[in-house]
This record gives structure tokens, sequence and C-alpha cells, in this order.
């Protein structure tokens, strides 16, 4: 049994502040696992990390399993959530079931997640009672970019606060194991985090929540500098290490001082 289950993350709120990154692919996944990660997000991120595309929803049910079932293979503790892509829950609960299921079953993880609040709380209800675990997602939800004008904070206006409060409980109510808040102000983060019984995991929703999500991409420095987020700490600059490491290796094959000897079969 791993190290990280749904459960021991339910049990974590109020004790253990939980660590969750995301990843794509078994290489980076395992390197994260290893360092001890709690939770591992396959994030519909990947459309923007890995794939080139400027939004989450060209990303399909295929790219999912697909990066899911290679997290998957590189994973030992850490627990595996693998968003579910736009349009993949849209359409019918009925759609929403199939497409959770075929993660969970064809890709090896052990959750999804998906967006939305009061509005999803039925799909989530019945996953949660088909024994889906399911993380929920709300305030700023990139599948729905186009509707809210932009990636802008959410929850500023008393009203949009009240909503956002009313979409913690009804998901937490619905049974989610746990829910990302998405660039929500500090303030009504923390208060969330109170009323609510499930841990929330922020982004851009300051230190008052029961653990915290950064896209690795991000948090590595693999995005350009000018681009990250203002919540975004750039832990390392792996992005200027690689530039390094292959200008200095097309410099040395030019040269002809790579391969050398040493690196040459007898
Ligand atoms: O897709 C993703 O990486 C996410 C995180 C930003 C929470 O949903």
């Amino acid at each position: 049994m791993k190290h990280w289950t749904t459960t021991r993350i339910l049990k974590s709120k109020g004790v253990k502040r939980i660590a969750c990154l995301t990843a794509y692919d078994a290489a980076m996944a395992r390197l994260v696992d290893e360092a001890g990660i709690h939770v591992i997000l396959v994030g519909d991120s990947v459309a923007n990390t890995l794939l080139g595309f400027d939004t989450t929803l060209p990303v399909t049910m295929e790219h999912m399993l697909h990066h899911t079932a290679a997290v998957v293979r590189g994973v030992s503790n850490a627990l595996v959530v693998a968003d579910m892509p736009f349009m993949s829950y849209q359409v019918s609960d009925d759609e929403g079931v199939r497409n959770a299921g075929r993660l969970l079953q064809e890709a090896g993880a052990d959750a999804v997640k998906l967006e939305g609040g009061v509005i999803r709380a039925p799909l989530i209800r019945r996953l949660a009672e088909n024994g889906i675990p399911v993380m929920a997602h709300i305030g700023l939800t990139p599948q729905s970019v186009l509707a809210l004008g932009g990636y802008k904070v959410q929850g500023r206006e008393a009203d949009a606060a009240a909503q956002l409060e009313a979409d913690a409980k009804a998901v937490a109510e619905a049974g989610a194991f746990s829910v990302v808040l998405e660039c929500v102000p500090a303030a009504l983060a923390s208060r969330i985090t109170e009323i609510v019984p499930i841990p929330t995991i922020g982004i851009g929703a300051g230190a008052g929540c029961d653990g915290q999500i950064l896209v690795m991409h991000d948090m590595l420095g693999m995005t350009p500098a000018g681009s990250t987020a203002k919540f975004v700490r750039r832990f390392a600059e792996v992005g200027e290490a690689i530039t390094n490491a292959t200008r200095e290796y097309v410099r040395d094959v030019e040269a002809g001082t790579y391969p050398a000897a040493e690196h040459s079969y007898k």
C-alpha cells in the first residue's frame, strides 16, 4: 500500500500540511516521489507545460490517460490524482462517471480532480458513492477561462466570496476528499479552510490552506521568468541549467572535444 492515500489526506487536516505538485511523466514523477511529495496531480496544465497550448481546453481523455499512466509507473508513495479534462464530465454525469472510471481503471490513478462547486456536487456524490475519490477545484477554474474573461483572482466581491464558500461546502458535503482553491484572496481561503471538514489545497490562496499545490514547471523555473504568477516561488532555475548545458554540449561537439577518449569504446 502507498504511504499516501485519500484517507490519510483527509486525516491530515489540522495535523500536517499537505505538499502537492503536478507531474506529467514517469521520470519527473519518480524524482518528486523520491523527494517525499504527498500528492502528484497529473494536471490538465499538461496543455501549457508540455504540449504547447495556451489554455487547458484542447486536452482530451486520451492525453490524460497517456500522461497519468506514465506518472503512475514512476510513483511508489505519493497519491496520484488525474485531472478530468474539459468536456469529459460537463455533458452529463453519466459521461463523468465513465471517464473518471477510465482514469482509475486504464491509467491507474488513485483519484480524479474536476472543476466546479455547487454545480458539480451531484456528480461528485455519484463518484464518491461508486468508490471514485474526488478532489474538487474551485475559485479560478482554468477550463472556464473564456467565461471568466481571463486568469484573474476570484472571490474579491462579497457575493462572489459567498458563492465560493457555498461551493466549498457543497463539494465537501457531496464527498470530495479535498478541494483546490485557486487564486482566491488569502483571508477568504483561510475562512473556507475553517468552515469545511476536508483539506483545502491552495494555489495562489495564501498560507492559511491545509496544503499547497504548484505546477512543477513553474516551481522548478522551467517557464520564462517574466511569465510566472505572483504566487509562484521558483525553487530552482532548471530551465537555465538546461539551456546552459545544451550550449556547452553544442560548443563541445562543434569543437570536437566531446566525445573524449573516456567516452569511446576501445
Ligand atoms: O492542471 C493543473 O495543474 C491544476 C493545478 C493548477 C491545480 O489544476
